[in-house]
């Protein structure tokens, strides 16, 4: 079964569509476009090519077969010289501003994807179509896009909403569960930062990929960013708005820095970040030990770590804090619980707080 939800942005809106096994409505909508005389293209990556390769037919296959541009999977390939590869791609197939670029695959090749449609042409409409439960949850839904830079992850890029994202939770059979993990921490986030009822829900039992209510969730968790993109679409608030998004993710940010990246899937580093974060709120006086035990019971029953995995130095890890974009000049700003199910950002934060909350994860 299928079902919607409306991102409302003026004349940027679009639907968002969940379900299992439901992608045989976006093979429609892709005829129609170009019975309409559109072109339509599709990006994806060498592991989709391979895992869900009846996917890729089944969108681009076909008498008429769709243009498809094949990219090495992995973090490395969101970069500039692979977004030259889909702007050559997307001129040499004649793609115009009524084209539309499909975006297979999970956070790199959508980002991708999303930013070579932002910019070639001065800007394509594109579809996403997610295949890990990080981008279903996250990274798919809000219009950023971009790529990394040898100076740092997401340094150039746009703001560039999607024509429409099609969310068929069917495409995680194919997910490794490390990865699966990794994007529950991002849902796990939601509960905690927004969502009482999310967070119980995941305390009564794990969410699996044999959870009848997955579909379920990760549109929850879609309706709440959704909401906060409504709210503070370019990230202007100057508290609370998208910003509330990153609980969790200064603490992260900092060990995936540290450990030069890869050693920690992102969503591993958020979630210990998740732990540090409550420990951080219980310091402030607004959680209680209690409450910052619950937060660790649920991480560490999807299959996430609650403590670094081998002990760091604080030193490189406050200053990588400091350094962090989100922080703001001032104190350090950090993303605290209210409550389980409430949030606030909060700015002045004295840093030796946050290097305790820091040592009790694992920091030395
Ligand atoms: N594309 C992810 C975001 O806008 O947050």
């Amino acid at each position: 079964m299928q079902s919607s939800l409306r991102v409302i942005l003026g004349e940027r809106s679009y639907d968002l569509f969940f379900g299992s096994g439901i992608l045989a409505g976006l093979r429609d909508e892709i005829a129609a476009l170009r019975a309409a005389g559109r072109r339509v293209a599709l990006v994806t990556d060498e592991n989709l090519a391979r895992d869900q390769a009846g996917v890729l037919a089944l969108l681009a296959g076909g008498a008429e077969a769709l243009p498809v541009l094949v990219l090495p999977a992995g973090e490395g390939t969101k970069r500039l010289a692979e977004l030259g590869r889909v702007w050559d791609f997307l001129a040499t197939n004649r793609l115009d501003r009524s084209s539309v670029l499909v975006a297979l695959g999970g956070g790199v090749i959508g980002d991708l994807a999303g930013f070579a449609a932002a910019s070639y042409l001065r800007g394509i409409p594109f579809i996403q179509v997610p295949t890990t439960l990080l981008a279903m949850v996250d990274s798919s839904v809000g219009g950023k896009t971009g790529i990394n830079l040898e100076a740092g992850k997401n340094l150039v890029g746009a703001f560039h909403q999607p024509h429409a994202v099609h969310i068929d939770t069917a495409l995680l059979a194919t997910l490794p569960p490390r990865e699966f993990a990794a994007g529950m921490a991002e849902v796990i986030k939601y509960g905690l930062l927004a969502d009482a009822e999310l967070f119980a829900r995941l305390e009564r039992a794990p969410l699996t990929l044999a959870s009848d209510d997955l579909a379920a969730v990760v549109r929850r968790c879609c309706a709440l960013k959704a909401a906060v993109v409504e709210a503070d679409e370019r990230e202007t608030a100057k508290e609370g708005g998208r910003a509330l998004l990153n609980l969790g993710h200064t603490f992260g940010h900092a060990i995936e820095q540290v450990t030069g990246y890869g050693t920690y899937l992102h969503g591993e580093a958020v979630a210990v970040g998740l732990v540090a974060a409550a420990r951080l709120s219980e310091k402030l006086g607004y959680i209680g030990a209690a409450e910052v035990a619950r937060v660790e019971a649920v991480v560490a029953a999807h299959g996430l770590p609650v403590r670094l995995r081998e002990a760091l130095p604080l030193g490189p890890l406050t200053a990588a804090m400091a350094r962090d974009k989100k922080v703001r000049a001032g104190g350090l700003r950090f993303v605290v619980l209210r409550t389980l199910g409430e949030s606030a950002t909060q700015g002045g934060i004295d840093p030796a707080l946050a290097e305790a909350a820091f040592r009790e994860v694992g920091a030395v």
